[in-house]
């Protein structure tokens, strides 16, 4: 392909909403980068074949708060509470990866690659490993410089179709798109604690996947996973639909996709045409990765992607007299009026995801 198609691919096929990511932003300044990923996701790949799962979700995380800026990657201090530490836990994994990818691109090309597009684009290589669409990433992103747990409200498994659309529309994402995300459940596993309650008479799962899940999950003093694909869990792949249609989806809002109205049709189509999906899949991946990003001189390029970079702007807020930086949101203003523990939004699903 010549330098003009690709330019009109540019042109033509990339959104508006991407305007300011574009595909090769590290040509000039670290073109090694898009490779170096590929060889450490591949190399954990080998080893690790549920790394796919991680990187997906880790990925859906960061993109939903605050945007695709790597927050989800920042460790708690004593003054401030991370998002990775929003709740019990989010068991999101592969932080370690992430680490190790940052070490060697800063070996290469300091400062250059931002931890938000080591994310994005080792998704995509873990998604292509595990036999999913190699879609092309619009990279360019920027590190944000805030990661608070308050600010994580994701949706729980118990959520029906109508609740779960609400967020995916209020970050730009369409009702299709929102049924071809959740396919990522086409690899990766959910705690017992996640569905056990569709265990006994829930007529929307197949009696003989709930006796055998009710087997796994028996053990009291311990919560034990499953696969959300119980076809091919370690593949991207259409079959997650498919299981859906047999009525063996795992979560509450994966079976709720096949069954709620407005997205029963979605699901036979992706059930029914397996390339349909994937190319779908790739193309709702780019939009979620362009969701709230940091783009140009906003934001920053770590160092390390657990820590912002030192003399950046404070993670903490100032005393209000010295705000005049962001004026402060009614939502950050709500904050500073010492509410009670426990009477956040998010404390609604404090498993949440
Ligand atoms: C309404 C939306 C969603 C809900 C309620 C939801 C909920 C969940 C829950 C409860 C788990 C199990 C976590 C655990 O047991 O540790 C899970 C796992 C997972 N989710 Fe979602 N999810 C949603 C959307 C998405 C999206 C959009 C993606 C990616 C594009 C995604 C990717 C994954 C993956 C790959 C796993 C498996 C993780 C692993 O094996 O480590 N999810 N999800
Ligand atoms: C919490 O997450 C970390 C990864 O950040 C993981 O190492 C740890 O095992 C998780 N703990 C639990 C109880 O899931
Ligand atoms: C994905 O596509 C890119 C660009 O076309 C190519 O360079 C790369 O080798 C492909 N990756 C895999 C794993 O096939
Ligand atoms: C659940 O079903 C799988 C096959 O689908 C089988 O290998 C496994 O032994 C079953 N487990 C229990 C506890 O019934």
């Amino acid at each position: 392909m010549g330098m003009k198609s690709s330019f009109l691919l540019i042109l033509f096929i990339v959104p508006a909403v991407l305007a300011d990511l574009r595909v090769g932003f590290y040509k000039p300044t670290c073109p090694d980068a898009e490779s170096i990923i590929f060889q450490a996701v591949q190399k954990r790949f080998n080893t690790d074949k549920s790394v796919t799962a991680a990187l997906l979700r880790m990925h859906f995380h960061d993109c939903f708060v605050r945007g695709c800026d790597a927050s989800i990657l920042i460790d708690s201090t004593t003054q401030n509470q991370a998002e990775k530490d929003a709740g019990p836990n989010q068991t999101v994994r592969e932080y370690e990866l992430i680490d190790e990818i940052k070490k060697a691109l800063e070996a290469k090309c300091p400062s250059k690659v931002s931890c938000a597009d080591i994310i994005t684009v080792a998704t995509r290589d873990a998604v292509v490993l595990a036999g999913g669409p190699n879609y092309t990433v619009p990279t360019g992103r920027r590190d944000g410089l805030v990661s608070r747990a308050g600010d994580v409200n994701l949706p729980g498994p118990q959520v029906d179709v109508s609740q779960a659309f609400q967020i995916f529309r209020a970050k730009g994402l369409t009702l299709e798109e929102m049924v071809i995300l959740l396919g990522a459940h086409t690899v990766g596993v959910a705690h017992c604690s996640f569905f056990s309650e569709r265990l006994q008479n829930d007529p929307s799962m197949d009696a003989n996947l709930a006796a055998n899940l009710t087997n796994v999950c028996a053990n009291p003093n311990t919560d034990p996973t499953v696969l959300l694909d119980q076809g091919t869990g370690f593949a991207v792949d259409n079959e997650f639909y498919k299981q859906l249609l047999l009525k063996r989806g795992i979560m509450h809002i994966d079976q709720e996709l096949a069954i709620d109205s407005s997205t029963s049709g979605f699901v036979s189509r992706f059930a029914r045409d397996g390339n349909g999906f994937k190319q779908r899949f790739g193309n709702a991946m780019v939009k979620m990765g362009s969701v709230g990003v940091l783009v140009g001189k906003d934001g920053e390029v770590r160092k390390n992607c657990r820590v912002f970079n030192p003399k950046k702007k404070p993670t903490v807020p100032r005393p209000p007299k010295k705000r005049k930086v962001s004026p402060p949101s009614k939502k950050a203003s709500k904050k500073k009026q010492k509410k009670p523990k426990g009477k956040g939004k998010k404390k609604k699903n404090p498993r949440a995801l």
